[in-house]
């Protein structure tokens, strides 16, 4: 009753590039518009836990983005582009699957409907746009990171380095993420991911990481 057209395309920008919700029977890599990507959504389930909440992304309306005062000018601030992947889902499926993504991607996401822009479609054109269903932790989402500071690159690189929840390290979600982006083609990386990256690995270097818990153990 959700689809009266019967399939479903959804588009990840963040672990379905890597983990694909099941059941699709097409990947399509390219981007979507207007959006920033960011670790500004608190995991009390997936990537930390209630008393220790990880970091993992969310996208936020470039609009709203601007007003944010980000210190991080990024690639993908300037041309508003996120790029990830696309999955169809056929008709059989399209309630089932979007159920179960329902149940994964709880936690303060909510499904939005966005054009996303293949980097080239079946015919090896450049891509028509598609609606897709995309999950956003939107700013009024309780896991939303309100407080500026809680946003801070080397405050999240901090957090990320050491927590972890039910689906494993926080750490491991960010190299997944750098690493499938990687694989979306070139010039997709993304300044904001990269940068995390290299925050994270410096902090792991200097052992401060897990070192806390260790010590608690
Ligand atoms: C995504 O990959 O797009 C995604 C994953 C989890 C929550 C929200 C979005």
């Amino acid at each position: 009753t959700h689809f009266p057209e019967g399939d479903l395309w959804v588009f990840g920008y963040g672990s379905l590039i890597w983990k694909p919700p099941p059941h699709y029977d097409q990947r399509v890599p390219g981007y979507v518009s207007g959006y920033v990507r960011r670790f500004w959504q608190a995991s009390s389930d997936h990537r930390g836990t209630h008393e220790k909440p990880g970091r993992v992304v969310t996208v936020i309306e470039r609009s709203f983005w601007e007003t944010l005062d980000d210190p991080l000018e990024s690639e993908s601030a300037s041309t508003g582009k996120v790029w990830g992947a696309a999955y169809h889902i056929p008709a059989s499926h399209a309630e089932e699957v979007h159920d179960y993504l329902d149940e994964r991607e709880i936690n303060g996401y909510t499904a939005h409907y966005t054009p996303f822009h293949p980097t080239v479609d079946l015919a090896g054109d450049q891509g028509t746009p598609i609606i897709c269903m995309v999950y956003i932790g939107q700013p009024s989402n309780s896991q939303f990171l309100r407080e500026a500071e809680d946003r801070d690159p080397q405050q999240v690189a901090q957090v990320i380095s050491s927590s972890h929840g039910a689906s494993g390290k926080n750490t491991e979600y960010l190299f997944m993420l750098e690493k499938a982006l990687e694989g979306i083609g070139l010039g997709t990386a993304d300044v904001h991911v990269t940068d995390l990256v290299k925050r994270v690995k410096a902090i792991e270097a200097e052992g401060l990481g897990d070192a806390e818990e260790k010590d608690a153990e």
